[in-house]
Parts: C-alpha cells; structure tokens; sequence
C-alpha cells in the first residue's frame, strides 16, 4: 500500500463525470480532485491562460505524491496538454482526455458517417478533434458545435430554466439538421445534461469516461486506499452541491489557492 495519489483535474465539477468512472474501475486507488472554479470557464479563455492556470496545478500535485495525472477536460487537453507534457514528462505521466480516446468516439462508424462534437469553444476552435479522428478515418465527417453557456448551467444548476433549454435546442438542431450519426460530450460537463439532450433528440452520444478510464486502469499499477481528496480553487460549498449528479461527496470540499 502507497500514499500514491492520482491527480485529476477540470476547471469545475466536470471532471467528477471522469473521476466517477476512475473510481468504479480502480477503487482501490487514491485520488485527489482539483476544480479550478476560480478560474471557470476554461473554454473562452485563451491557450496561454488555461496552460498557465493547469501548470499551476500540475506543480501542487508534484508536490503531493501525485505521478499520474488524468486531464479531466477537454479544454485543456485540446489546447495546452503538448506543452504541459513537454514541460513535466520527465516528472508526471499525463493522461489527455481527447488523445486519449478519439479512436473509441469512433468505433463502428464508416466512411462519410457524421459525428457531431458539442464542446466547448475553446475546444472547438483547437480542431483537435478533428485531428485526433482523422488520423484514424479522415473520411470521417466531424461537425463540431461551440456550446459555450452549457458549463455554466450546470455549475450554477441551472438546468430547468427555459433560457437553458432553449440555448440547448438550437445547438441540438445543428446535429439533427446535419443527421450525425453520434453526439461526442466533448466537454466533461455536458454528461450532467445527458438526460434532457435525449429528451430533445434522440441519437447515440457519447461520454468519453468510460473509455478513458479503461486506458488509465491499463497503465496505472500501484496500491492504495481508494482514498479521494476534493479541492476547489473558490465557493467550495457550491461546488459540493453541483457536484451531487455525479459525486455524493461525503467529506469537505478544501479550498485551494496556488
Ligand atoms: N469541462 C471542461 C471541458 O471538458 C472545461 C469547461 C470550461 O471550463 O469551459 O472542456
């Protein structure tokens, strides 16, 4: 047994969607959570200031028996992970969520088949996507959604206001309009509006999660505890209570600066 943790980090409770299924697939590890809620939302922020907000948190866990970490955000991963590694590869192992699963987003798709990526606009604009499943199908036709306004319903638990319905419809039209084939949740946030997406319109979607969790499981080997410590860079009572879709998080949420 090791006082090793696991590092995962997002800009807010998005990650826990990630974290849920790290820790259904390896309860016996330790793990410890940073939502950089002060910091919220990454996705209109700039690559240099979501790298610089991350390398600050990459540094505490450093510090913190943290040798894995898993980018719990797709954000990040899109547009300040190949700097970041470059930066603590000799330190850190860093799992990227996009890299880390565009060949399962599209297992069982053919040629000409339509995928459509709601994400952030951040994400969006970093065409990673794009670039990650094209080296696997460049036939594959990507549309991809800026759903900026979709982060901030769930963080601020907003998902019964008419104004956030309707913000959802009109990106929901854009896939049925391009008949895609499959949703990517390509933000870890959008899996908390899974339900009313399905609501709206009915085709297949895909929550990266699973499959990134199942990659972690296969590189990671120590011992520990099935210990999680949650962070929150400000309002941590707030995140505990946006937190609950996906994490009953019985312990305090910490308050974190860096
Ligand atoms: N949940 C993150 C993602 O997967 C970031 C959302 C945001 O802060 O804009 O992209």
């Amino acid at each position: 047994m090791t006082n090793e943790y696991i590092g995962v980090l997002d800009s807010g409770v998005g990650g826990l969607s990630i974290l849920s299924e790290l820790y259904k697939a390896m309860p016996d590890k330790n793990y410890i959570y940073v939502g950089d809620t002060k910091n919220i939302p990454y996705g209109t922020k700039t690559p240099l200031e979501v790298y610089s907000y991350t390398k600050d948190i990459l540094n505490y866990f450093l510090k913190n028996n943290v040798k894995n970490v898993v980018i719990a955000c797709n954000t990040t991963s899109a547009v300040a992970y190949d700097e970041l590694n470059k930066e603590f590869k000799d330190k850190l192992k860093i799992f990227p969520l996009i890299q880390s699963i565009a060949s399962t987003a599209i297992e069982g798709l053919k040629d000409n088949d339509i995928i459509a990526l709601l994400a952030t606009r951040a994400t969006v604009n970093s065409g990673k996507y794009e670039k990650e499943i094209h080296k696997i199908n460049p036939k594959i036709k990507v549309i991809s959604i800026d759903c900026t306004g979709f982060v901030e319903i769930v963080e601020n638990r907003l998902y019964k206001e008419n104004k956030s319905i309707e913000l959802i419809k009109t990106k929901l039209d854009i896939v049925k309009n391009n008949n895609a084939k499959r949703v990517i949740l390509g933000c870890t946030h959008y899996p908390y509006l899974v339900d009313i997406f399905k609501n709206i319109l009915n085709v297949e979607y895909f929550n990266p999660a699973v499959s990134l969790a199942k990659k972690v499981k296969n590189e990671i080997n120590f011992k520990g505890n099935g210990e999680i410590k949650f962070y929150s860079t400000i309002n941590p009572d707030e995140f505990k209570k946006s937190a609950k879709m996906f994490f009953d998080i019985q312990d305090d949420v910490k308050l974190i600066s860096f």
